[in-house]
């Protein structure tokens, strides 16, 4: 059977690391995989191609596929245009048209960045955290929204925040199944002080937990859960939260591992058919400079064989291979200590690809 991927560069660094990426399928390709790609636009340059950060060409072609890899989107250029045209729409409604309500953001710091932190080595060394954020509900996407004048006349903006007990039940199940596959702890992150939909959130957590007695349940607020992140990261294995606190506990947790350039995420349905991505944006200021990390996006690529294509042997090269060359020194601007030889884009996608030759079964 071959896998279809469909491949969307997006914007800024996008394309330079993606292109890095597509090394590593050609590598695996050419080692006799079944892999079969394509590209599509999504965001900004869908924009000035067709109008549509998420065209219906590209709709079709990620229905089709078995996965998507997309790199980032967005760029200064779009910042004016009006909402439903912005390059986050696109990244918006594609995670909202293939259902994608499971978003895993590994959070690993690789031994060899330790000293990249903004936390001290002896709080990060170590960190294997994994944060499941629920990517297809909450206020990102409730109705109504919109702008309106309130009973004084003001004009107001006002947003929608909404969770449905089955929207619950299914990003606990995944967060207990994957905590029962690592370390068997389970944070979920609320504000049931303050929040109705947090007091669904924690009692149906709560609930799906009797399923899993193996499993250590606790749930914190998420203001707490933000200190704790910086205060002490590595008491946590899993945690579970909605969409807004998961987008932000997400960019701390990056930082705490030294740099976001190097962190993957996956943003699965039902069916494990997922959208595989960096955490990262699409860094306008070096833009087709040659500089950008093109890790994330590679381990992106390993995170869609180990979870759409069951291909764990394939993952387990691609992360032997970053470290490989972490080891040997490598490092991109984001992650050079100061003094440190800079490596650039390609040259990082080289050592990643020469790794891969060495490390075949
Ligand atoms: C993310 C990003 C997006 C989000 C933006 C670009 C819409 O910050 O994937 O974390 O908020 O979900
Ligand atoms: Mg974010």
């Amino acid at each position: 059977m071959t896998h279809k991927i469909l491949v969307l560069p997006g914007d800024g660094i996008g394309p330079e690391v993606m292109a890095q990426a597509v090394r590593v399928l050609d590598t695996f390709k050419a080692e006799g995989e079944a892999l079969e790609w394509s590209f599509g636009l999504l965001g900004g340059c869908a924009v000035d191609a067709e109008g549509d950060p998420y065209p219906a060409s590209t709709r079709a072609a990620a229905r089709a596929a078995d996965a998507v890899l997309l790199a980032a989107v967005g760029g200064p250029k779009y910042d004016n245009l009006p909402r439903d045209k912005r390059p986050e729409r696109g990244l918006l409604a594609i995670r909202k048209d293939l259902n994608l309500f499971a978003n895993l953001r590994p959070a690993l710091a690789f031994e060899e960045l330790a000293d990249s932190s903004s936390l001290k080595r002896e709080v990060v060394a170590g960190l294997d955290l994994l944060i499941l954020r629920e990517l297809t509900g909450g206020i990102y996407f409730g109705q109504p929204r919109g702008r309106r004048q309130d009973d004084n006349g003001d004009e107001q903006g006002f947003d929608s925040m909404y969770y449905s007990v089955p929207e619950v039940e299914r990003i606990a199940r995944v967060a207990f199944d994957a905590a029962r596959k690592r370390g068997k702890r389970l944070t979920s992150v609320d504000k049931e002080n303050v929040l109705e939909t947090s007091r669904v959130w924690r009692e149906t957590v709560a609930r799906i937990g009797r399923d899993y007695p193996d499993v250590e349940l606790s749930h914190l607020y998420v203001d707490n859960a933000a200190m704790q992140l910086v205060r002490n990261p590595r008491q946590f294995d899993v945690i579970v939260t909605g969409n807004m606190f998961g987008d932000i506990l997400s960019d701390e947790a990056s930082m705490i591992t030294g740099s976001i350039g190097m962190l993957p995420s996956a943003s699965l349905d039902e069916h494990g058919k997922g959208m595989y991505e960096p955490v990262h944006g699409s860094a306008p200021d070096i833009a087709g400079q040659d500089k950008a990390n093109p890790l994330a996006t590679i381990l992106s690529v390993g995170m869609m064989f180990r979870y759409s294509f069951a291909r764990g042997d394939l993952a387990d090269r691609i992360e032997a291979a970053v470290k490989r060359v972490l080891a040997n020194g490598l490092r991109t601007g984001d992650i050079a200590r100061k003094g440190e030889a800079v490596t650039g884009t390609r040259a990082m996608g080289d050592a990643v690809v020469a790794a891969l030759a060495t490390n075949k079964r």
